[in-house]
């Protein structure tokens, strides 16, 4: 078992600055779950205290139900795989693989068995006797990897291990990486910048911020219902459109006024603010050009002018100018439509979001 329980975690470094101010969180046993957020907000901080290479300043940390805290690193069943490799350059493929088991006076059958597992796993037979230095970014990688594989850790800790690969090599390692995880069943704590990546591989993202987690859920519920505005604008290219509007009482619920349209909101959470200001987001791909929306409910229409648009390929991205605020739609690459003409636009109101003006915290979805 190797679950990881984050109880109450603090870290403050030697400089005296809280980078972790009190951090909770569970991660299952077998799970893969990625760290995300903007540099510095604490990622590579809380996976180093995992592996024990940085102490923690408070609170308990356990892995597999024991208090790891003065356990040092050796001692607790992980490996670690960083974003430059860090292979020993004078070793070749075989004998990167294989040096820690040899520390560990593994007997030599077993090294040589569990080497040649990894390398048929990972693809690298043909590379054992080459030095790092004759191999690509994504073999040096898998060689990485591989030397984590080979001692068979309770937990896998990967901190940006992408992030020197080109985009293509990217997108085919992120695939390894999750068939790795499948085929391991083992606890992978992934930490990223990237939220394509943390999308794409997370059985659960954590998405932090100035060290404090702001949400923790599965791929799909970070998309569809984030928590606040950060989480919103993170996760998400283009980001989601964030849009002032009135909030004004419509009967026994409220509706949000914008660009002259009435967007009702049927939700008990938004009666305080009658009266204020709220913010609604909506993503650039439920906005359409008018005609476009299939849905059964009436869209909200409005009118705007298209300042720019960028073609994508199989879309087109519209940066357009509505009611003096600016939006973002994301609509077919074989829509008609010229820079500098004025459009009406229909906006899905069942994929509104409604967010708090001063403390950015979810209203409704
Ligand atoms: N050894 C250290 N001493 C002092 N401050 C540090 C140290 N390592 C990291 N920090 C600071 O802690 C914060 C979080 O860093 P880090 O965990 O590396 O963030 P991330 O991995 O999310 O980019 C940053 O402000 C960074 O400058
Ligand atoms: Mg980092």
């Amino acid at each position: 078992m190797a679950n990881i329980s984050f109880q109450n975690i603090v870290k403050t470094y030697d400089n005296g600055v809280t980078v972790i101010p009190d951090l909770n969180l569970e991660i299952r046993d077998k799970e893969f779950i990625v760290l995300v957020g903007p540099s510095g907000c604490g990622k590579s901080t809380t996976l180093r205290m995992i592996a024990g290479l940085e102490d923690v300043s408070g609170g308990k940390l356990f892995i597999g139900g024991e208090c790891v805290n003065d356990v040092p690193p050796k001692n607790r069943d992980i490996a670690m795989v960083f974003q430059n490799y860090a292979l020993y350059p004078h070793m070749t493929v075989y004998k990167n693989m294989a040096f820690a088991l040899e520390l560990r006076k593994t007997p030599k059958d077993i090294i040589d068995q569990k080497v040649k597992n990894a390398a048929r796993i990972l693809e690298l037979e043909q590379y054992l006797d080459r030095k790092p230095k004759a191999l690509s970014g994504g073999q040096r990688q898998r060689v990485a990897l591989g030397r984590a594989m080979v001692r068979d850790p309770a937990v896998f800790l990967l901190d940006e291990p992408l992030s020197n690969l080109d985009a293509k090599l990217r997108t085919e390692m992120r695939g390894q990486i999750a068939a790795l995880h499948k085929r391991l069943q083992t606890t992978f704590v992934y930490v990223t910048h990237d939220q394509t990546e943390a999308m794409t591989m997370g059985d659960r993202i954590v998405v932090m911020k100035d060290g404090v987690i702001q949400q923790c859920d599965t791929p799909q519920k970070l998309y569809n219902a984030p928590c606040n505005l950060f989480v919103a604008g993170f996760i998400g290219s283009p980001q989601m459109n964030f849009i002032h509007a009135a909030v004004a009482k419509a009967g026994d619920s409220c509706d949000l006024l914008y660009a002259g349209s009435r967007i009702p909101v049927k939700q008990e959470a938004i009666l305080p603010y009658a009266g204020r200001e709220a913010i609604m987001g909506i993503r650039p791909e439920d906005i359409y050009i008018k005609g476009g929306f299939r849905g059964r409910k009436k869209p909200a229409v409005v009118s705007a002018h298209v300042d720019l648009a960028e073609m994508m390929g199989a879309e087109l991205f519209l940066y357009l100018a509505c009611d003096g605020q600016k939006l973002i739609a994301r609509v077919p690459s074989g829509t008609d439509i010229q820079v500098g003409e004025d459009v009406e636009l229909e906006l899905d109101v069942q994929k509104i979001h409604v967010f708090d003006e001063e403390t950015g915290k979810i209203i409704c979805h």
